[in-house]
């Protein structure tokens, strides 16, 4: 505000004075003038160089601060592979540069005065010596003239040092508003279509048509094509890296695919919100993301005024009823930062139980259990069934365990479909799934 005020106010008086100087001496004038956009250029160099260094200043604190909640959030595997001095060094390294860039600024601004300063004077002290001769040698102007015109002079000085203060300032300012505006005005590149459809259930299947996709500039999925019936559940199997995860997040519109398409009962998934065809569907992934709130308002999560009766419903389908009921506080108790209060098994239930609670029409599940020990690994399974029954499923395991009963399974390869079938035909085979379940039966032997 300080800076638009100043740069309202003082171009007029500049303006006015610069006038009246005009009509008592042009020549004089002429001269200031000339000396005018000298120092306006020395002054905006100043000016852009603090509007770098405080862009930079900027960016740098928005690292550090991701840097120092990087490393907060991570502590414990800090200290136990004890990178302590590497964390440090690191935080150590940007902070200083921050330091050092801030006094950089500090010194440009402190050094604005100065310069202005001395720009100012020596302009007056040539105006005395060119206007000094102009009265006394070529007597074109008179000695009171003059002196009113070295008054106005100085006039102008203290609204020029002003506005290069102000302008500085502003550079600053404008600095830190094209940060803002970066974030703000990025491109969504997965924004609804004009004219979406709003799906509104769920009536026949989903299908690949002939997708490829990309991440960066290597294909993760090639000419992939797979239609999931309604009522059907279809595992996904392969090893790591395969592109199965891909998958998910391709359905779930994460991300668009580069060739083909992907259909929800024949409408392209380009065509229709993004909220409603996310609200088809539940996703229950490997890391079960919980919330530093209570179990219930974990459980009832996006879904709005859920009731105890709902919520504890849920709680029983996914096998977490009994251990949530053995807290001091139940549904109440509060699970820590990331649900750290609770074990693996017991987050990945209530997670369960956050799914089934939203009761979409097709589950996804992302290696659902790969995360857990056999024993919960049973419970959570048995979670899953209960979940799954009657719904459309997509399910990714890495376990072949726990696909077994599909109605169709996929084995992947970078990016492709190797065979499919049932768990008897892909047996029968003897390909490629026959030695993934051998492979992990000799696990177990081992
Ligand atoms: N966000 C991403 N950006 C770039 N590459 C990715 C990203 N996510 C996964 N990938 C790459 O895509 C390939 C398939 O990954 P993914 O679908 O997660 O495999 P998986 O079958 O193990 O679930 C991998 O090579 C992985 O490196
Ligand atoms: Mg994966």
């Amino acid at each position: 505000m300080n800076a638009i005020m100043m740069i309202g106010r003082e171009p007029l008086t500049l303006l006015f004075t610069l006038g009246a100087m005009f009509w008592i001496s042009w020549k004089l004038t002429i001269f200031v003038l000339i000396f005018l956009p000298v120092s306006g250029f020395l002054i905006s160099r100043l000016g852009k160089t603090i509007k770098n260094i405080s862009g930079d200043i900027f960016a740098l604190e928005g690292n550090l601060l991701s840097r120092i909640e990087e490393t907060l959030g991570g502590i414990k595997i800090i200290k136990n592979f004890t990178a302590e001095v590497f964390f440090k060094s690191k935080f150590k390294e940007q902070s200083e540069e921050i330091n050092y860039k801030n006094n950089v600024i500090g010194a440009r601004m402190a050094m604005a005065g100065p310069l202005s300063e001395f720009l100012g004077v020596f302009t007056i002290s040539i105006l005395f010596v060119y206007g000094g001769t102009l009265v006394l040698l070529e007597e074109t102007l008179t000695g009171g003239a003059f002196i009113t015109y070295m008054g106005l002079a100085y006039q102008i000085l203290t609204p020029a040092k002003a506005m290069a203060k102000a302008s500085h300032a502003i550079q600053g300012g404008n600095a830190a508003s094209e940060r803002v505006r970066f974030i703000l005005d990025a491109p969504n590149p997965l924004i609804d279509a004009e004219g979406a459809k709003v799906i509104t259930g769920f009536e026949r299947e989903i299908k690949f048509n002939n997708v490829s996709f990309k991440y960066e500039n290597e294909y993760v999925l090639k000419d992939f094509s797979l239609t999931v019936p309604k009522g059907k559940t279809v595992a996904l199997v392969g090893e790591s890296g395969s592109g199965k995860s891909t998958l998910a997040n391709l359905i779930t519109r994460f991300y668009d695919v580069n060739e083909g398409s992907i259909t929800f009962d024949g409408l392209d998934i380009r065509n229709v919100t993004t909220k409603s065809l996310r609200s088809q569907m539940g996703i229950v992934a490997q890391d079960s993301i919980l919330f530093n709130d209570t179990i219930a308002n974990n459980i009832s999560l996006g879904v709005d005024n859920a009731s105890e009766k709902d919520i504890i419903h849920a709680a029983k389908i996914s096998n977490a009823h009994n251990f949530i009921s053995e807290f001091d506080k139940g549904y109440q108790s509060n699970v820590g930062d990331g649900g750290s209060s609770l074990s693996g098994g017991q987050r990945q239930r209530v997670a369960i139980a956050r799914a089934v609670l939203k009761n979409p029409p097709i589950m996804i599940l992302d290696e659902a259990t790969s995360a857990l020990d056999t024993e919960s690994e049973k419970v959570v399974q048995d979670a899953l069934e209960n979940m799954m029954a009657n719904k459309t499923s997509i399910v990714i395991a890495h376990r072949l365990s726990t696909v077994k009963n599909a109605d169709l399974i996929v084995v992947m390869k970078k990016g492709s479909i190797v065979e499919k079938g049932t768990h008897q035909e892909l047996i029968a085979k003897g390909g490629m799934y026959t030695k993934l379940v051998s492979l992990q039966s000799l696990d177990i032997l081992n």
